[in-house]
């Protein structure tokens, strides 16, 4: 009677142990069968109630039990940590033959872009690329250039001043004293850089780029100026466009122009990118005004040269029908990712 009874807990606390899925249930059935409240010690507690001559037999019995019940869940436990694990590692599995994140690729500016093939085009004529400082002495961005302190022309450019006799430079012409301080003609340089002037609104900016331009030879004339600018202008616009000078003035060239291209957009029929003139003003330029030889120490009965000076924005601008200036400083990468 006894043992059937043994039996049959045997056999529940069994299957119990069976029944636990997880290691949750199965700490759930070793509290409920093993633990201190649990069915087998509970079957230790009738002890008492048997005859002396009963215990032994029935001690050893139940202890046995236990044993076998404590073995049972020693190995359900052992299937089901390794059932976790393996589920665990089938979660953390790393496909390694899957592609990868490739790295979003990046591109040059449409600034630096423009300002490379403008220096390319440039040095295949024969002119130099030289640099100059960008925080400038009020000498070499004015006074150098035929632009004394009173000189009302000073008003031309709302500039930046960064402390006594500095300026940030408003246009890379700055370069030129420099330039000519340094050496002795011929000269055959181009300038890049960035220039500043207080002014900003959609089609100014505080600060934008320039290519500066600077021959001084012996005998230069205007035609040679001329011939110079036809040759950019159809290398960066791709094109054979007419070309016009319109007279201007720039303390610093005498006689001065400003020279406009055929509008690219409408091929000068007139339309909204070229105000309906079917032109574009795309630089100044002009023959190098003796006083500013005179002021670098060059003879100006010798020498003579010519000078020119042009935004990046606005070739930019033209060569891609780019409508608004301030797409180029805002580096939206939808924008910039279509050069
Ligand atoms: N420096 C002038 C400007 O910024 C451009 C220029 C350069 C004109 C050289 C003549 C000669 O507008």
């Amino acid at each position: 009677m006894v043992a059937t009874e043994l039996d049959e807990v045997r056999a529940a606390a069994i299957a119990a142990l069976e029944a636990a899925g997880d290691l949750t249930a199965l700490e759930a059935a070793r509290v409920a069968w093993l633990g201190k409240r649990g069915q087998i010690s509970a079957l230790m507690q009738r002890m008492g109630q048997l005859a002396a001559g009963e215990r032994p037999a029935f001690g050893k019995a139940v202890n046995e039990l236990k044993d076998e019940v404590s073995a049972r869940l020693t190995a359900r436990r052992a299937t089901l940590e390794e059932t976790a694990r393996g589920a665990r590692l089938a979660a953390e599995r790393l496909d390694i033959t899957l592609p990868g994140w490739p790295p979003r690729r990046g591109s040059l500016h449409p600034l630096t872009q423009t300002r490379r093939e403008i220096e390319a085009i440039f040095q295949r004529m024969g002119f130099a690329v030289e640099r100059g400082p960008e925080v400038e002495s009020d000498y070499y961005n004015f006074e150098a250039l035929n632009l004394p302190p009173d000189h009302p022309a000073r008003d031309m450019q709302d500039t930046f001043y960064c402390g006594p006799g500095r300026v940030l430079r408003t246009h890379t012409s700055s370069v030129q004293g420099r330039v000519m301080a340094r050496r002795a003609p011929p000269i055959q340089v181009i300038v890049p850089g960035r220039v500043y002037r207080r002014d900003s609104d959609h089609t100014h900016s505080p600060m934008f780029h320039q290519v500066e331009g600077l021959l001084v030879d012996r005998e230069v004339s205007f035609g040679d100026l001329k011939g110079v600018l036809q040759g950019f202008t159809n290398q960066i616009f791709g094109a054979s466009l007419p070309l016009r000078f319109r007279p201007s003035y720039f303390p610093f060239t005498e006689p001065s122009a400003e020279m406009d291209v055929e509008c690219v957009v409408c091929g000068g029929r007139g339309c909204r990118v070229c105000g309906h003139t079917g032109w574009l003003e795309i630089l100044g330029c002009g023959m190098v005004d003796p006083n500013v030889f005179t002021l670098a120490g060059y003879d100006p009965q010798a020498v003579s040269g010519f000078a020119f000076g042009m935004g990046i924005e606005r070739i930019a601008m033209l060569r891609h029908a780019i409508p608004d200036l301030r797409l180029f400083f805002e580096n939206d990468v939808r924008f910039l990712e279509q050069f």
